[in-house]
């Protein structure tokens, strides 16, 4: 099975999350890349697909993922196991904290309806509101937080990677 980390990143702060992560997951992983490096047919070549998304502009989609999405539609996605990782402000964004996790995977699910692993609880984190839910008590993945909760990053990162190995069926 081959695993890739992609990402959109307009500050950074996504793209060292996912370096932290393609770490996290060592062999596992066969490439981290940023959206903007590559073309939306590359990500036929992975099983897993691991995509980065931080919130912009009070509730949207960073801006590469705002290009690249509509360049994605037509791709079968189905078969994939799609996990996400988002991150945001949840003080000063608290109203729509996250939510473009939920705007990525609105257009994620109709591309052949992949498989969504790697939900992750809510608890622990305070926050308004949110597009990113999965279900009541849970994202639709890992939320970080560079703003406020950065020193959380290590652990949530430790522990999600954990869980989404083990719904895979793989150690990591
Ligand atoms: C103008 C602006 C708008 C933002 N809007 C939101 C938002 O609506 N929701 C949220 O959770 N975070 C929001 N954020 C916080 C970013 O998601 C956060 O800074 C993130 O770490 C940026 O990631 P990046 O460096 O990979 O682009 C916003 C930040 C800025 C500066």
């Amino acid at each position: 099975m081959s695993l890739g980390i992609f990402f959109g990143s307009t500050t950074g702060n996504t793209e060292n999350i996912a370096e932290m992560l393609s770490a996290e997951f060592g062999n596992l992983v066969s490439t981290t890349a940023n959206i903007t490096d590559i073309e939306p047919e590359d990500l036929l070549n992975y099983d897993i697909l691991i995509l980065g998304i931080p919130t912009w502009n009070v509730g949207e989609l960073q801006y590469d993922w705002e290009d690249f999405l509509p360049q994605m539609k037509g791709l079968d996605l189905s078969g994939k196991k799609v996990a996400m990782f988002g991150l945001g402000d949840s003080f000063g964004y608290a109203e729509n904290f996250l939510d473009a996790l939920g705007l990525l995977w609105d257009e994620l699910k109709e591309m052949g309806s992949p498989e969504l692993v790697g939900v992750w609880p809510t608890q622990g984190y305070t926050f308004d509101e949110s597009k990113g839910m999965f279900d009541e008590n849970h994202f639709l993945g890992l939320g970080l937080d560079e703003e406020n909760e950065s020193d959380m990053h290590e652990e949530r990162i430790k522990a999600w990677t954990a869980k989404v190995c083990a719904e895979l069926g793989l150690s990591g």
